[in-house]
């Protein structure tokens, strides 16, 4: 079908040439856009025109801050009506995903339920509340039945679900889903942000009540993220930043504050947003509704089904499912090769071949434990707008390398990680004095 179609999915910036440990340069072939994607052309060339009139907003008579102030407002229409945010719904800018779950958290008036399934940032911010974590049954099926029957006695606000999992893409019928949700008399939060990227999302036509999001895996990496939704538990929470911009009015009598708290957005907004993020979040958005009903996720899944098929004929490798009964997903497949650490398998990727992938449990302990049968972790290879075919080639080409012949280059877990024993690539190519990370992240 893409073929026939004339709009083609807007560009990405170039991908870098980087250094191998053979002492060749080669395309980076980003296969983590999971993590986070590169961004949009016209989100870094959007970014670019407004930084002259970048300028505080809000609260300056400046023109730029006339200039960024609009800018912001306007952001936030744009991102709402991407999202098919309802008349009265609140678009408020966060730092990312997390931030926007923890908002909501400390929002909801009740007990929460959540899957077992869900990425860390759907699963934390709920355990010090009333909460349920409902394991995922092998079916999307079962566990919707589970679903209704959890929800019977009525005694949950809010069910929280990721629409498409981080771990294997797979992904749930949101409509469906709301229905149960809204029959039992609680509302529903999607964690969107592996969806967003690659589907459309539509708050009023799925019935989601609760919407969280971040830019930079939406090809806008500027520090941006969103929770969309309905205003009252938004505008009775309290603030989630207390600062200057939260409030109506001030005053003190002594030791005491008094503090008019504005409504949502501002009450969560406090200190001074962040102007860049939100443009560029905006402008991705712009960019990619015209192409994410269809052109998008044409592309995607040619490049999906290429790289199943292609995993499928590599001796060693186990894609994960979560759900024997799921019937799409969007462009991430995490898997297991015999024999081969997945660290050990990225560090391969990267150092001899110049592939960007993700390895571990990536942020969901407790699905990846689970599908893996171990402790051990998987990789993840993820695409979306910016993918080629080459990319996927290069991946079963080195991964059949890896199985068959095994690597040219000695690794060893160094410092936790692991990496090649020796490593000539230029690891600094900014010039800026090489720092390495020493906390494991979510992948340990
Ligand atoms: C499904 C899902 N939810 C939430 C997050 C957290 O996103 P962020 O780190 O941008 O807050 C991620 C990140 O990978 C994710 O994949």
């Amino acid at each position: 079908m893409s073929t026939a179609l004339s709009v083609r999915p807007p560009a990405t910036a170039p991908a870098p040439t980087v250094p191998l440990v053979t002492g060749e340069s080669v395309r980076y072939a980003n296969l983590d856009l999971a993590a986070s994607a590169p961004p949009l052309r016209s989100v870094v060339d959007h970014v670019a025109e407004l930084l002259p009139y970048y300028a505080s907003v809000h609260r300056g008579a400046g023109y730029s801050s006339q200039v960024s102030t609009s800018v912001l407002e306007r952001a936030r229409d744009t991102v709402g009506r991407f999202l098919g945010a309802r008349p009265g719904d609140v678009v408020v800018f966060t730092r990312n995903t997390t931030d926007a779950l923890n908002l909501l958290a400390a929002s909801v008036p009740g007990a929460v339920l959540c899957l077992d399934s869900e990425h860390h940032a759907n699963l934390l911010p709920w355990v010090d509340g009333p909460h349920h974590v409902l394991p995922a049954a092998p079916t999307i099926a079962q566990t919707l039945d589970d679903l209704r029957a959890a929800l019977r006695d009525g005694s949950f606000a809010l069910v929280t679900l990721a629409g498409a999992g981080n771990v294997t893409g797979e992904l749930l019928p949101l409509p469906e889903i709301a229905g149960i949700v809204h029959a039992a008399g609680a509302r529903l939060a999607v964690d969107a942000a592996q969806l967003a990227p690659h589907r459309r999302v539509d708050l009023a036509a799925t019935g989601i009540d609760y919407l969280a999001l971040s830019g930079h895996k939406l090809y806008a990496p500027y520090g941006a993220g969103v929770l969309v939704g309905r205003r009252d538990w938004l505008d009775a929470a309290p603030p989630h930043l207390a600062g200057g911009g939260a409030s109506h009015s001030v005053t003190t009598d002594g030791n005491d504050v008094r503090v008019e708290w504005a409504p949502a957005p501002q009450r969560h907004e406090g200190g001074t947003p962040n102007v860049l993020g939100a443009a560029a979040l905006a402008q991705a958005c712009r960019a990619l509704d015209p192409v994410i009903d269809e052109i998008a996720p044409e592309h995607e899944r040619a490049l999906l089904h290429r790289l199943l098929d292609g995993l499928a004929t590599v001796p060693g490798v186990h894609p994960l499912r979560t759900w024997s009964d799921s019937t799409d997903r969007v462009g991430v497949v995490a898997f297991t090769v015999d024999h081969h650490a997945p660290g050990r398998v990225a560090a391969y990727l990267s150092a001899e071949h110049g592939i960007g992938v993700r390895d571990g449990k990536f942020c969901a302990h407790p699905l990846v434990d689970r599908l893996t049968g171990s402790n051990e972790g998987a990789v993840r290879a993820s695409i979306g707008i910016g993918t080629t075919a080459d990319d996927i080639d290069r991946l079963l080409d080195a991964l059949r390398g890896l199985t068959k012949r095994g690597a040219r280059w000695d690794y060893a877990v160094i410092d936790g990680r692991w990496a090649p024993t020796a490593d000539p690539r230029d690891l600094d190519p900014l010039g800026l004095g090489r720092a390495t990370a020493d906390a494991p992240g979510c992948g340990a």
